[in-house]
């Protein structure tokens, strides 16, 4: 078959593999590679075992791929075939020499950059849709434009927006898809290309264009309202425990403001993941960089709290279970940062797990979806960990529950049949609002629910 147009993606990761699906899922004419340096991560999206946990997306990796949809470890090749490329490249934090623990490592989307270099032999569109600072693309502009002979590379910016565990519906019917380019002849030419791709499925009135360092910033700064709406939510948690006030009837309150919105008010242990917090240091170094001293800490206090957050649901777990932890046995629900994905980077429950374990409690730690990685993340950890799948077979012979991820599962547990099986006194430390805490009261165990006040039987 001929298709109408190729396009490459070079790095095959939670924005890579679902994010170029969702392009071949509504473009049948269009050919889709994925490419990757990491050849295991290729060999599972050919599999039925996909890389990574997205609810929908097997069914469309399955209607597309080997179609108009495949993942390859011929970089090489796939450059010189391709002349729209996508990169979506890991761009964590650094963590060596100048700006460690805080500025982003660039060094995948710099040699993704030289590797586009040396291998192409056309002109091409590179678009960036890895999170990145702002003015990366005129670093990446310098690389490329040490191309020999008549070859040309005009740079786009196009930040994704996705959420994992949405993303498949995130990429149907996005908010917003932004587009930057350098406001040439070229520039403009090039981003009319990206748009005619987007408009497939995209209503017109949702993709928006701009300048490419505006569009770079935009991506930072949507993360950075994202996360402070968190820490807002969860430094109010803290007072509300203070006071009695309830903290899901104050976001209702706040949030029924047509001003302010009701979305991500939710309070709980932190915001986990592998953005949030990466990005907002990232623009906590920028700000620092142009020397805007105050602009840096105001952001940097987003992170602050949402440490804050940890510490004081770890100091509450220890307080309440008499000041010792050693040899009781802990049944933590949920892994993963958020509900439907088997992500675990950030997760705000590997940090509780390691603190947990140092005070020498027992760990059972159950995920429908995030055991594997949950097993990796604490390897080397010292202490007694299990992981056991059936959160009822956790639950077991523990002195207490802590609830760490979202899951739907969580909301309909048999909590009567839980109780039975457990150590009493039988505490249950909820990190993420989600269990009916009076019904689970009457049943007999101590409540502790972020933002409310404890219900107990003392
Ligand atoms: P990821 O780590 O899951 O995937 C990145 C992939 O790039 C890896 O598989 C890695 O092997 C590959 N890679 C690195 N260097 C390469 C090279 N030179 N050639 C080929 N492949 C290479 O990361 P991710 O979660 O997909 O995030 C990618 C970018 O998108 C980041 O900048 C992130 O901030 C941003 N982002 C992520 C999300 C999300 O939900 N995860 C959402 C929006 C934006
Ligand atoms: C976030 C953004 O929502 C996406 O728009 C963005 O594309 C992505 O980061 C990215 O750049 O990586 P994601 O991290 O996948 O997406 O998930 P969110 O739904 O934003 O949740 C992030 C964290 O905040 C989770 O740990 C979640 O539990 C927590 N959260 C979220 C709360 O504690 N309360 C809330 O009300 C909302």
């Amino acid at each position: 078959m001929k298709f109408k147009k190729k396009i490459l993606c070079i790095g095959a990761g939670y924005v890579g593999g679902p994010s170029m699906a969702m392009i071949a899922y509504k473009c049948p004419d269009y050919k889709i590679t994925v490419v990757d340096i990491n050849q295991e991560r290729i060999d599972a999206w050919n599999s039925s075992q996909l890389p990574v946990y997205e609810p929908g997306l097997d069914k469309i990796i399955k209607m597309c791929r080997g179609k108009n949809l495949f993942f390859s470890k011929d970089i090489k090749n796939q450059i010189k075939e391709n002349d729209i490329i996508f990169v979506s490249v890991n761009t964590p934090t650094k963590t060596y020499g100048a700006g460690a623990d805080m500025a982003a490592d660039l060094q995948y989307v710099e040699k993704t950059a030289r590797q586009i270099l040396k291998y192409s032999q056309s002109s091409k569109i590179v678009i960036e849709k890895s999170t990145l600072p702002v003015k990366t693309a005129l670093a990446m502009e310098k690389i490329l434009s040490s191309a020999k002979g008549k070859i040309k590379f005009e740079i786009l910016s196009n930040p994704e927006f996705l959420a994992e565990g949405t993303a498949v519906s995130d990429l149907e019917n996005p908010d917003r898809v932004l587009i930057g380019s350098r406001e040439t002849k070229s520039g403009l030419k090039a981003r009319a290309r990206l748009i005619e791709i987007y408009s497939r499925w995209v209503p017109l009135n949702k993709i928006m264009t701009s300048n490419i360092w505006s569009c770079e910033l935009s991506k930072l700064v949507a993360n950075a309202f994202l996360a402070q709406r968190v820490s807002s939510i969860n430094s109010i948690s803290a007072l509300c425990e203070k006071t009695d006030a309830d903290i899901n009837e104050v976001a209702n309150a706040v949030g029924m403001d047509s001003r302010i919105g009701n979305k991500f008010l939710n309070a709980g242990i932190g915001f986990g993941g592998s953005c949030f917090k990466k990005d907002i240091l990232n623009l906590v170094y920028l700000c620092n960089y142009y020397n805007l001293r105050e602009v840096a800490s105001y952001w940097e206090s987003v992170v602050k709290i949402n440490q804050y957050q940890q510490e004081r649901f770890i100091a509450n777990i220890l307080h309440t279970m008499f000041g010792t932890l050693a040899g009781k046995k802990i049944c933590i629900l949920g892994f993963a940062f958020k509900a439907n994905t088997s992500d675990t980077r950030e997760s705000p429950a590997i940090y509780i797990s390691q603190k947990l374990l140092a005070e020498h409690a027992e760990i059972n730690i159950s995920d429908p979806r995030a055991l594997n990685n949950a097993e990796i993340d604490l390897s080397g950890v010292k202490g007694k960990i299990s992981y056991i799948e059936d959160p009822y077979k956790a639950a077991a012979g523990c002195h207490a529950l802590v609830i760490l991820t979202d899951w739907d599962l969580y909301r309909k547990l048999d909590f009567r049949k839980i109780y039975i099986s457990m150590v009493k006194p039988a505490f249950l430390f909820d990190g993420r609002n989600v269990i009916d805490r009076k019904k689970c009261h009457s049943i007999g165990f101590n409540i502790y629910v972020i933002g409310k006040r404890a219900l107990t039987h003392f």
